[in-house]
């Protein structure tokens, strides 16, 4: 992990203000838990040399709610079936009482906004309750949800609530991954796999009900879906619509739909016990390692879980890896901790573990992404963890980059977090910023995606579905118009559109692809070159992300040795990732070598998968599967031809320049061509860690640009930028 307290600092918003100072860890002591019980503690306390000071600062409200003494528990029934169980843990949910009421409204309404609180059973009670009420029979029940694995889990959950197998009548379809069947009729799927529905069957025919999730969360894909169910609402009466949120902002859905009626559900949430650092925290990672421990040893074994908000899979990782080397000296003195963590990529078989409950005595912890602070509810936590941060989407429409931030949340995602601890009896939330830090630099709400993203790929979509007037499309809160305006530039470059803003043959091919339009670009233009199986192998292995190769700490020597072997000849980040999947291919898939190449097996299975239906895509759009071998500058042409507004120019000081909208950018250190230095680069994705970083770079012949975009560069751009450096007379610049 590569972190640099400098440009944290920068980030970090928390910095200039003067409480800064000097950060109290190694000094402070613990505040939670009596003098006496640390007295009788003493033998652990090799365990936090270092400690942080937290001040408790208000109770959160919260009522205490009576447990309904109708209602069985789950331990009253041992004689009873593990479905009977599970159908009797179904009543113990608040949303239980409400089922007729809601029945009744959803039958009375077209539009219902419903509001409940994270737990309350809105995801999987609301579309079983339909389905039992005979709602199935007219169309399929279709529950979007923002994020795949809460898709995942939660069809997962409620085909065993249904005791059905999943895929058969509950399944779910993420991005390439489609779990449903003909049978199936409750589905659950990503908000933008419905918005790509929309493109085969533009009424939604097959639906009876669709129930927008987690609508709080205003992701892109879900702002849209709003503008096109609000819009077919109007010619199919039949349908019925659902806008579920946790929050309490429900009135802004409900003037958005013409005042659709609000159901509340009121949900048990019991006080919460908020507490603050006295000091802001310099490392909020090493915060929270101290902090778990800090709970785990002094608080009594068993009493509850606790729940940590990072800000994604590598620091997860991180922590996950210290957590475990710290517990393993531990002994039998201090209870089991039981490491779990959750994001996004977690396999599928490792995300059931989150959900199993905690073994006597032992205490989870639990790792999690912001997918847990609203889309997915563990039971039985009592301590949250909340650092104060997010990784966040930003996009800057003037110059058209994109990168991931690590962002301080908004209040109403510290309230979220903190409820997660008040779920079945009074919690406690420590957050690793002060007071004063929550009152006067934390924005009250997040600023929704669709004001802070590339449009390009949703663009193109609504172009798809015949909506050409972008600028009066009914959005909840429009996006800047910069942001629309550079996105129909885009998609223009790329020739998808025509001068008129209407959609070209070309740009059709495009949308059929789940792909970003750079690469649906780059995979089309492969045909011109006669290369089409090198470059879905590209696009897919892009699509996998950074987790194809792996880096263990005391391997590190080997496995750099092994990636390098991919950048022989130093042929590019993207042709590296291409010899990594066909000399996996040319080994018959297996296992073992991606062993011995320090590979991750998953994620070749996942680009495979990938790869197949990309195969299958290609077939629909008309192109055929054409290979060339032994020449690489048609892949990298058809690379050009999708990712040429990407390229940037070496400079004298050895950072890059991106050619349009000039930026400096470096070559990121994972780079084949970090040391190389090439005077012409194409990029996949910029990334802002410490630095304005490319990653995924390929060296580039300029000429190419002005060849494959001359609407979009001109000789004098790969001129004048060329000849700059030259010395006065040299003339036009070389090309290679
Ligand atoms: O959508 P909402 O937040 O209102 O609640 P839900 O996701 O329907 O969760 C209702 C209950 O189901 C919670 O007590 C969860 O712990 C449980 N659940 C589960 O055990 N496993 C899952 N994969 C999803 C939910
Ligand atoms: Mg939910």
């Amino acid at each position: 992990r590569y972190r640099d307290p400098a440009a944290e600092e920068k980030m970090n918003p928390f910095a200039e203000q003067e409480a800064w100072e000097e950060h109290q860890i190694g000094k402070a002591t613990l505040k939670f838990g009596s003098k006496d019980k640390k007295q009788k503690h003493d033998d652990y306390d090799f365990v936090f040399e270092d400690q942080i000071e937290f001040i408790k600062a208000s109770v959160m409200g919260g009522v205490n709610v009576e447990q309904d003494a109708a209602v069985q528990s789950p331990e009253d029934s041992t004689a009873k079936t593990e479905l009977e169980n599970l159908q009797s843990v179904r009543k113990t949910l608040p949303i239980y009482a409400y089922r007729d009421g809601l029945l009744e409204a959803i039958n009375k309404y077209q539009v219902l906004v419903i509001v409940g609180e994270t737990g309350s059973g809105k995801t999987t009670q609301i579309p079983q309750y339909l389905h039992e009420a005979g709602f199935t029979a007219r169309g399929k029940i279709g529950c979007t949800q923002p994020r795949r694995v809460a898709a995942m889990s939660v069809s997962a959950r409620v085909s065993q609530e249904m005791g059905v197998k999943l895929g058969h009548e509950v399944g779910y379809s993420i991005r390439f991954e489609d779990c449903t069947s003909d049978k199936t009729v409750i589905k659950y799927m990503t908000d933008g796999m419905l918005l790509r529905e929309f493109l085969g069957e533009p009424d939604l025919a097959s639906y009876s009900v669709v129930m927008v999730d987690e609508a709080h969360e205003r992701t892109l894909s879900t702002d849209i879906l709003f503008g096109l169910v609000k819009d077919i609402a109007r010619f199919r009466p039949d349908l019925k619509l659902l806008i579920s949120s946790a929050t309490l902002d429900a009135e802004k859905f409900s003037d958005y739909f013409d005042s659709a009626p609000i159901f509340k559900i009121p949900g048990r949430r019991f006080p919460v016990e908020i507490n603050y650092t006295t000091a802001p925290e310099a490392d909020y990672l090493d915060a929270a390692i101290m902090t778990i421990f800090q709970i785990h040893v002094k608080q009594p074994p068993g009493d509850g879980d606790i729940l940590v908000f990072l800000t994604g899979q590598e620091e997860i990782e991180t922590v996950e890896e210290i957590l475990k080397h710290r517990t393993r000296g531990l002994g039998t003195k201090i209870a089991e901790l039981i490491i779990c963590p959750i994001y996004a990529n977690l396999p599928t078989e490792l995300q059931a573990k989150i959900f199993e409950p905690t073994p006597e005595g032992a205490r989870k912890v639990v790792l999690a992404t912001n997918i847990a602070e609203t889309s997915l509810t563990i039971d039985g936590i009592k301590y949250v963890i909340d650092p104060g941060f997010s990784k966040m989407k930003s996009y800057n429409p003037r110059t058209g980059m994109e990168s991931l931030l690590i962002t301080p949340i908004s209040k109403a995602s510290a309230e979220q977090r903190a409820g997660r601890s008040g779920r079945t009896g009074p919690g406690k939330c420590f957050r690793l910023y002060t007071a004063y830090n929550y009152y006067n630099d934390l924005d009250d709400n997040t600023v929704p995606e669709i004001q802070r993203t590339n449009l390009a790929n949703v663009v193109l979509t609504l172009k798809s579905l015949g909506i050409n007037d972008l600028l009066n499309f009914d959005f909840m809160d429009p996006p800047p118009s910069e942001s629309l305006l550079k996105a129909l530039e885009l998609l223009y470059a790329l020739s998808a559109l025509n001068k008129h803003g209407e959609l070209t043959k070309l740009g059709r091919r495009m949308a059929e692809f789940p792909l970003d339009p750079m690469l649906s670009k780059m995979i089309v233009a492969s045909d011109k070159y006669q290369c089409s199986d090198e470059i879905i192998s590209v696009a897919a292995m892009l699509s996998i992300g950074n987790s194809i190769f792996y880096r263990p700490k005391d391997k590190q020597v080997h496995a750099d040795n092994a990636r390098m072997n991919f950048h022989m000849g130093n042929v590019g980040d993207h042709i590296a990732l291409l010899k990594v999947y066909s000399s996996w291919k040319e080994t018959n898939f297996s296992t073992q070598w991606c062993y011995e190449n320090y590979i991750q097996v998953r994620s070749m299975k996942r680009a495979r998968d990938i790869r197949d239906q990309l195969e299958g895509l290609l077939e629909r759009v008309e192109i055929e599967l054409t290979t060339n071998p032994n020449d690489l500058d048609p892949v990298k042409k058809a690379i050009t031809a999708g990712f040429f507004p990407h390229s940037a120019r070496l400079q004298n000081s050895g950072s890059y320049r991106t050619v349009k909208h000039p930026q400096t950018v470096h070559i990121h250190p994972s780079s084949g061509l970090a040391q190389l230095l090439p005077r012409w680069v194409i990029y996949h994705e910029l990334v802002l860690t410490t630095k304005e970083y490319m990653r995924q770079v390929t060296e580039l012949k300029p000429e190419w640009l002005v060849e494959l975009a001359p609407h979009y560069y001109q000789l004098k751009d790969v001129e004048d930028l060329a000849s700059k450096k030259m010395p006065r007379g040299q003339g036009r610049a070389t090309k290679d």
